[in-house]
């Protein structure tokens, strides 16, 4: 009974994590960098997707694609979207190498497949709730797919059952959530006090003086995530190759040596991100569905201001009132004294 418990307890962990991309900072920095690059008519019509008392902010939906799939975050929802799950990541044959579409993604059943879709119906979707939920799943998408393990060898769900302690931390983790959160984590508390909104500053910065070309190619960029994996994320501090029937012990070594790239790949995810925004805000058709979506939260955000301006305005006639009435009882009161 408890063995059984402890063992679906295990197994849904690691199934959370391997859907679980970058955790949450990682992807809010990412969404983050992206919104700060958008120009023209792309921030207003990213504000038209989202609840207009966020302003706009799609952080706090950076991870809602994950969020939906556990009962904890989503209790009655959950198993509806379960087929959004494998949208994550792709995994290709272990060692293999390569990345080949009919072969690792069929019936674009990946996270390939996935932006693809979303990019698409992001535009072409007349309905509002859909474009909505094309635009999250995007934002989410577009950050997993710049986490390497998210293009991962099959045998071991993307190293989430090549299982191993990081700097000497007791608690056992595993490759993938290593890649997530655990690099994030130790440079957040070694070089940052913890504090999220400095490292994101100091990511922002990065991500100013980048100067290549931003390539949009995403099978190149699997091909890249393969790369990596084959030539150094399965290679331990030893140059051993690491899987999932050894334990691994990481610390320092391991980690200058990737936490480059980790930083390299949020600066490209926000670049990416954002151009690709920025992109469709131009290309999209006008649709009358949009024109009407947008009225519709325009013209509650404009019942909401006026109904503010109301409410200030007569607050504040209330307080120059009140004010005058203080002032007015001042200036008398003080000049009863001086006349006295
Ligand atoms: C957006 O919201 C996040 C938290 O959800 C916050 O850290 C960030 O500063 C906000 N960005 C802007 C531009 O307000
Ligand atoms: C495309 O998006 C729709 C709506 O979310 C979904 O039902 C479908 O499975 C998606 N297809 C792919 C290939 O991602
Ligand atoms: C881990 O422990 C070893 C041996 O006690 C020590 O040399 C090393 O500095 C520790 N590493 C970290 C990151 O704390
Ligand atoms: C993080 O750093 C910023 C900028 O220095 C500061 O304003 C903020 O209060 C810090 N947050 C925490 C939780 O310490
Ligand atoms: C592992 O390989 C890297 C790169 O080839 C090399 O710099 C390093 O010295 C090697 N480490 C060990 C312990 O062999
Ligand atoms: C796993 O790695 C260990 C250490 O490198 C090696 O001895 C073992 O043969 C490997 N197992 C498999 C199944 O590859
Ligand atoms: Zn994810």
């Amino acid at each position: 009974m408890f063995l059984t418990h402890w063992l679906l307890l295990a197994l849904f962990c690691d199934t959370y994590l391997h859907v679980n991309g970058w955790g949450l900072v990682g992807h809010s920095i990412i969404v983050r960098l992206a919104q700060s690059q958008l120009i023209d008519s792309a921030p207003e019509w990213i504000r038209s997707l989202t609840p207009w008392h966020w302003n706009g902010n799609l952080s706090a939906m950076a991870s809602w694609a994950d969020s939906i799939l556990y009962e904890d975050n989503n209790p009655t929802g959950y198993a509806n979207w379960q087929w959004s799950r494998m949208l994550h990541y792709v995994n290709i044959p272990d060692w293999s190498c390569d990345y080949q579409p009919e072969r690792d993604c069929i019936n674009d059943q990946c996270i390939l497949g996935a932006i693809k879709n979303y990019t698409k119906r992001l535009v072409t979707e007349h309905d509002h709730i859909q474009q909505e939920e094309a635009l999250y799943f995007l934002i989410h998408f577009l950050g997993d797919i710049h986490q390497p393990l998210h293009v991962g060898f099959r045998g071991d769900r993307g190293g989430n059952s090549v299982l191993g302690t990081f700097m000497n931390v007791t608690s056992r983790t595993n490759l993938h959530a290593l890649w997530d959160v655990g690099l994030i984590a130790a440079r957040l508390e070694k070089d940052f006090q913890k504090n999220i909104s400095l490292y994101y500053d100091y990511i922002y910065q990065l991500m100013m003086d980048e100067t290549s070309q931003i390539d949009d190619n995403l099978e190149q960029l699997s091909e890249q995530n393969i790369n990596l994996i084959c030539s150094q994320i399965y290679f331990d501090e030893n140059n051993v190759t690491m899987n999932a029937s050894v334990n691994f012990i990481l610390g320092e070594i391991y980690y200058q040596r990737n936490i480059p790239i980790v930083e390299q790949r949020l600066v490209d995810g926000g670049r990416l991100l954002g151009t690709l925004l920025n992109r469709l805000a131009k290309t999209r058709p006008q649709q009358p569905s949009d024109k009407k979506s947008k009225l519709c939260s325009g013209t509650i955000a404009l019942i909401v201001i006026l109904g503010l301006e109301g409410v200030l305005a007569i607050v504040g006639g209330l307080l120059i009132w009140l004010r005058s009435k203080k002032k007015l009882s001042t200036r008398y009161s003080i000049s009863e004294f001086s006349r006295t």
